[in-house]
């Protein structure tokens, strides 16, 4: 067993260890456990989180199947930044920091104690990527495991869940709801452990992280009070065992083409904008090669298949149900729009994995025929135009196309919108442009989703754009631009903006634009200064130095 502690046995052999061990056996190690690898079980466990409330004890039952199984679990912690809970005030500006400080937790102990494996496990938005990136960093074998989905909540007798709660304050304020109601949906959309329901961040990337073969196929999807989610943990300890005897690496898995199924997946699910931000920052991590712009050619060639919130009906268990994401990559491979031969956790091919997935049944109403699917392209555009030179992502979940002029309704604040839109004082055809609200500017980059939401409750969706150096929830659907960079912090056009410039989105031209010449918004930028965040030390102000641009994945390292 010996040779599988390469890493550990700097920290247990010898005489020179003497004190090492000793407060190892303080924490019930024996001597037999020198010899064995010391596998990481990272959770994101907390009592903050219905996402993440769960996650200590899938960690002990990880931990529990690797003793049992010649192996030393050690479980420690990450943590969590629950955006539901995050969103809509200053909270939101820690996210996206959370996603750079978790990866650096898990290195910092996994390099501290000279771990030989990790076990993650995540399950919020930022706990999925933050986990993910530090095992291709690290590239020890490495298996992720999803916290899974919460159950959808009820209410009146309709499926709800946290974007109706969101949706609700809009509808409220524009009196197209009671209190009754806004408190019932208050009541009943979370209904227990697990992340949100929809096809929002952490379900987008859950699934991703399935596509690119860090975790056991059909995993993604369990919910996560579902007696067969410990099975899955099960499964997954014994995969890691199978990845340490081999010493399959995180780089071996996550490859150029990896990535490319995992932007596939996102795409034939409706995912996330946010998957373009976390693919492209685990990409660097992998040392693979992937740009903003490799995203457009993907979401032209890849069908949404899969009928799920927030544009559509359906939620991750819903999905599940109907065969999961391994029928939606079976469908792909089939259609010669996935690499089969990708290797991934399991020892095996992609191909290999998907051999006996079943085609799809005509029980189930959420995934589509890829002959009539949802809709003939992805839900992600990245645009490019004097208001973003170097890129913005639009989503066009539920839209065919978005194409939109209007009024530019400017405000340097989250909070200064929000006022305005719950105010009344957004009309249709508005673009409301929020800046200053970027990975420097912020910092942080906060997620629209109550801007967004309160435009949807206020019965705009179709009418008022939303552009942002910020980003958005996956919750979040409409008229909607994010990421556009350069952000304003750092003097790009969208400082330049005033109110009632004319902004144009196009995603049939895949353009974002304002009604400004060159020279004019130089003019209006030659006095331009950056705006002081607030934030002059700790861990906003640390990201806020270090990051990329949002069309970089925002990544610090
Ligand atoms: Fe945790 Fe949505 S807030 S997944």
């Amino acid at each position: 067993m010996d040779k599988y502690n390469k890493n550990s046995r700097h920290m247990t052999e010898g005489v020179e260890r003497t004190a090492n061990r000793a407060m190892l056996k303080a924490v019930g190690f024996k001597d037999e456990d020198f010899v064995k690898p010391i596998i990481g079980v990272a959770s994101a466990g907390s009592d903050v989180s219905p996402c993440n409330c769960h996650h200590d004890d899938l960690a002990d039952v990880a931990r529990d199947y690797l003793n049992n199984h010649n192996m030393k679990g050690v479980r420690f912690n990450t943590f969590v930044v629950t955006d539901g809970e995050a969103m809509g005030h200053e909270g939101m500006k820690a996210s996206l920091v959370s996603r750079e400080v978790i990866a650096d937790t898990i290195e910092l102990v996994s390099r501290g104690h000279q771990l030989d494996a990790v076990f993650g496990i995540g399950g919020c938005d930022k706990t999925i990527p933050g986990t993910v990136m530090p095992m291709a960093r690290l590239n020890i074998p490495s298996i992720f495991l999803y916290g899974g989905t919460i159950k959808a909540g009820h209410y009146n007798g309709r499926a709800i869940d946290i974007v109706s709660a969101f949706e609700a304050v809009g509808a409220f304020k524009a009196g197209k709801i009671t209190k009754t109601v806004r408190l019932g949906i208050e009541k009943n959309a979370c209904p227990g452990p697990g992340a949100c329901g929809g096809m929002y961040t952490a379900n987008t990337m859950a699934s991703a992280m399935e596509a690119i073969g860090m975790s056991l196929p059909g995993s993604s999807g369990i919910p996560a009070v579902d007696p067969e989610k410990y099975e899955s943990v099960k499964a997954s300890a014994e995969a890691l065992i199978y990845l340490i005897k081999n010493n399959i690496t995180p780089r071996d898995i996550m490859t150029r083409k990896a990535f490319e199924n995992a932007i596939r997946v996102v795409m034939a699910l409706g995912g996330s904008t946010n998957a373009v931000l976390h693919l492209i920052a685990l990409g660097r991590e992998a040392d693979v090669s992937l740009t903003i712009d490799d995203f457009n050619y993907y979401s032209d060639t890849t069908p949404i298949l899969a009928d799920m919130k927030p544009a559509g009906k359906y939620v991750m268990e819903d999905l599940h149900r109907a065969g999961g994401v391994p029928l939606v990559m079976k469908m792909l491979l089939d259609e010669g729009l996935l690499h089969g031969d990708c290797l991934t956790v399991t020892g095996k091919s992609v191909e290999a994995n998907l051999k006996d997935v079943k085609g799809l049944s005509d029980n189930q109403k959420v995934v589509y025929p890829i002959s009539s699917p949802v809709k003939t392209t992805g839900p992600i555009v990245v645009l490019k135009g004097n208001l973003a030179p170097e890129g913005a992502v639009l989503k066009t979940c539920g839209l065919s196309e978005v194409e939109h002029q209007g009024p530019a309704r400017v405000f340097d604040s989250e909070e200064e919108a929000m006022n305005a839109i719950l105010g009344g004082g957004v009309v249709k055809g508005d673009v409301v442009v929020i800046r200053y609200e970027g990975p420097k500017g912020g910092p942080g980059m906060r997620e629209m989703l109550a801007p967004t939401s309160a435009i949807a409750g206020a019965g705009l969706i179709n009418d008022v754009a939303l552009i942002t150096d910020g980003r958005f929830s996956g919750g979040s659907h409409g008229m909607v631009v994010g990421h556009i960079t350069p952000e304003a912090q750092t003097k790009g056009p969208i400082a330049a903006i005033k109110e009632g410039d004319i902004v144009t989105i196009s995603s049939g031209k895949k353009t974002i634009s304002v009604n400004l010449k060159p020279e004019e918004i130089e003019q209006r930028l030659k006095n331009w200064t950056p705006r002081n965040t607030g934030y002059d030390r700790g861990a906003l102000a640390k990201f806020a130095k270090l990051c990329r641009s949002a069309s970089e994945g925002a990544i610090t390292s």
